[in-house]
């Protein structure tokens, strides 16, 4: 009786579960979902392709806007002929100018003193993005376009392995032996487009800066040619005359009117980029250990460090200012070398935010053939006083009491050269 009982439930059960795996994925082999970081240049165009025929994977293509000066539409058209199987537009422009190129402000994060980071800082933030997506797409396998020379191979892979748990990481530009001709033939025969106007400069955009790398400005001897640049090709003449209010370190409004970060900070790379400012020519240390010759524009990030710099010093005591310019110079080697994650990148930043409490006021600009000048700043929290300072008015320390400071002040180099000298 037992025996036939269970009989008949194993016959019922087997005649019951055959019919549903075989209409279901159980039999087929289920496609490797791939997220990749989209640019929709080259080498992620022919990403698209390639991994989709090596890895026989869906490939899931994923843009992220932080203020680069694309057409999206096209972008997406162009996955989708390269073989996208889906694609995702994020818009994280706002995100971007409030979370990390305000940031950039109040650190004055300039790496080696003059690249202001626009590439290193989007990078985070874009393969959070990409993450995101991964996640939403259940999958563990991302892919970007970074090459093994460069910097953003280090910023996205840490970035992706702490957003990611488990994640697997493809840069097929890693994998691949293609050169940049090899890639163009590769969409050639699969009838891909690409945009191959531009393939004179390897070009990162976004609202922070332009970074423009390329054989042709590789000797750091010779000149970079006039057509490297475009945001800061001279469309206007005139003076430009401009005043930044700054509440706590950070801009909020020019000429008096307040404005979003977005919009303060594309109105400035505009205005300040059309009288020709903006440029940087560096022979920079990378990551991966080798000098590089980079070449960026970034007017508004120029002015704005420029302004806030000058602000912090009309602020601070001595001693702040000359801590919180080391606090900068550390804080822009993390952004640079990828180490966004690090925990002490917060602790900076939170010391940043406690000195620049009281960084508020008003920086005055003038700007023309590319050049910036400081004209003038006010803050109601600067310890300035004309009285104190003036030779003509106000306070005089007696002869008495100079004699003494200066005997003071002295008091150890002139103990010590005696010790030594006699
Ligand atoms: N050297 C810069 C950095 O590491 C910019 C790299 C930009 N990439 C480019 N294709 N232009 O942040």
């Amino acid at each position: 009786m037992k025996d036939s009982f269970n009989f008949i439930f194993i016959k019922n059960y087997v005649i019951f579960i055959i019919p549903i795996a075989y209409n279901s994925e159980f039999f087929v082999r289920v496609k490797m979902k791939i997220v990749l970081a989209y640019s929709g240049g080259l080498d992620t165009t022919v990403a698209i392709r390639w991994l989709s025929e090596t890895y026989h994977a869906e490939v899931i293509s994923v843009s992220v806007d932080v203020g680069q000066r694309d057409d999206f539409k096209k972008i997406e058209e162009r996955a989708y002929m390269a073989g996208s199987a889906k694609h995702y537009l994020v818009d994280a422009k706002k995100e971007f100018a409030e979370n990390f190129a305000l940031k950039d402000v109040k650190m004055n994060g300039l790496y080696e003193e003059v690249y202001p980071l626009a590439t290193a800082l989007a990078r985070p933030l874009i393969a959070e993005k990409v993450a995101e997506i991964a996640k939403k797409e259940g999958t563990e396998y991302v892919a970007h376009g970074s090459t093994s020379k460069g910097n953003d191979q280090v910023r996205f892979d840490l970035a992706l392995k702490t957003a990611l748990e488990n994640v697997k990481i493809i840069a097929p530009a890693r994998i691949w032996k293609m050169t940049r001709e090899d890639e163009i033939a590769f969409a050639r025969e699969r009838g891909i487009p690409i945009k191959t106007e531009s393939s004179k400069y390897s070009i990162d955009e976004n609202l922070w800066g332009r970074s423009i790398e390329g054989d042709i400005i590789s000797d750091p001897a010779s000149e970079v040619p006039d057509d490297a640049f475009e945001w800061t090709a001279v469309r206007k003449q005139d003076k430009l005359r401009l005043s930044v209010e700054f509440e706590k370190g950070v801009p909020v409004g020019i000429n008096g009117e307040r404005l979003d970060p977005v919009t303060l900070i594309s109105k400035l790379n505009e205005e300040i980029g059309a009288r020709g400012f903006g440029r940087v020519e560096h022979l920079e240390n990378r990551v991966v250990g080798f000098k590089s010759r980079e070449v960026y524009e970034a007017p508004a990030a120029l002015a704005l460090i420029a302004a806030h710099k000058d602000l912090e010093k009309t602020v601070l005591t001595p001693l702040e200012l000359r801590f919180k310019r080391q606090l900068d110079s550390l804080w822009s080697d993390l952004v640079y070398q990828g180490h966004w994650y690090e925990p002490l990148r917060n602790t900076l930043e939170i010391a940043g935010d406690e000195i620049n409490r009281w960084v508020s006021g008003e920086v005055k600009l003038e700007v023309d053939h590319k050049s910036l000048r400081i004209l003038g700043r006010t803050s109601p929290y600067s310890p300035y006083s004309e009285k104190i300072s003036s030779y003509n008015k106000g306070w005089y320390p007696s002869d008495e009491e100079a004699r003494g400071f200066i005997e003071i002040w002295g008091m150890h180099s002139l103990l010590t050269r005696k010790a030594r000298y006699g």
